[in-house]
């Protein structure tokens, strides 16, 4: 799990609970222990947070990439490039990497904008600067809780999209959702390019979270 967030906590405790032996990874163990502030929304500081889950453990990127068969990546927009380019290559190649980031620019407040856009995604950018990492998008268009519990909202009759251009990967990914998280409906839209679409939707989506008043929804496809 490359990330030590929201996200990268709800999916960590997920999978654990699933029995995956689970590495976090951020840039630095001791300060993300000794951090004492709340996280956005109240979240508890990390530090309670893993006292919690004792089976899952916390390392920089380098080693979470290292530790994982299967890599997600949990952080920031703005950091993720970094975030790979600190696992290192040797950690990552060959390996299925879920990116579930957004490239949020918060530098002029709230709703942030999209940093990249419309021609490219964040995305590509990973999938181009580390190119023997299989990339596939998913999960970037639903909130954490509804990440790893779809069922949660009408009974997982709901649909999730995910793109990438390995179909091994792809295939990984939609065991992973289906048979692990629960979801019912995985739309695979195509090659990496689609993730500029599932990137895009996300400003709308801070839109309806803010009209419904919640963040727990997702999208159902009819035809
Ligand atoms: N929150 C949600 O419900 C939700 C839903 C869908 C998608 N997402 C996306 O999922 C990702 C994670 O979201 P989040 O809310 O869990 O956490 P976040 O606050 O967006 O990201 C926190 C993580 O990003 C890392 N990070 C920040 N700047 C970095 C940099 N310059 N270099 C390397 N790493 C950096 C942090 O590293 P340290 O550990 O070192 O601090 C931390 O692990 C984001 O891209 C977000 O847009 C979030």
């Amino acid at each position: 799990m490359l990330g030590s967030g929201t996200v990268a906590q709800t999916l960590s405790a997920k999978l654990a609970a699933l029995g995956h032996d689970v590495m976090l990874g951020t840039r630095d163990v001791a300060a993300l222990m000794s951090r004492t502030e709340l996280g956005f929304g109240q979240r508890e500081p990390f530090a309670v947070w893993s006292q919690k889950h004792p089976q899952i453990k916390a390392g920089t990127f380098a080693e979470a990439a290292a530790h994982g068969e299967l890599l997600i990546n949990a952080t920031a927009g703005n950091g993720s490039l970094e975030a790979l380019a600190r696992a290192g290559e040797a950690n990552l190649n060959g390996k299925v990497l879920l990116d579930v980031s957004n490239p949020l620019d918060f530098s002029q407040g709230f709703p942030p904008f999209l940093s990249v856009v419309n021609q490219d995604s964040l995305g590509e950018q990973l999938q181009r600067a580390f190119p023997q990492v299989r990339v596939v998008k998913s999960l970037n268009i639903v909130a954490a809780a509804v990440m790893v519990e779809p069922r949660s909202l009408a009974d997982g009759d709901h649909h999730m999209f995910m793109c990438g251009d390995d179909a091994e990967a792809k295939a990984a990914i939609r065991d992973l959702l289906t048979e692990g998280f629960g979801w019912r409906h995985v739309v695979d839209l195509g090659g990496i390019t689609a993730a500029r679409n599932m990137e895009m939707y996300v400003p709308l989506w801070l839109n309806l979270m803010g009209v419904l008043g919640t963040p727990m929804f997702s999208i159902k496809l009819v035809q």
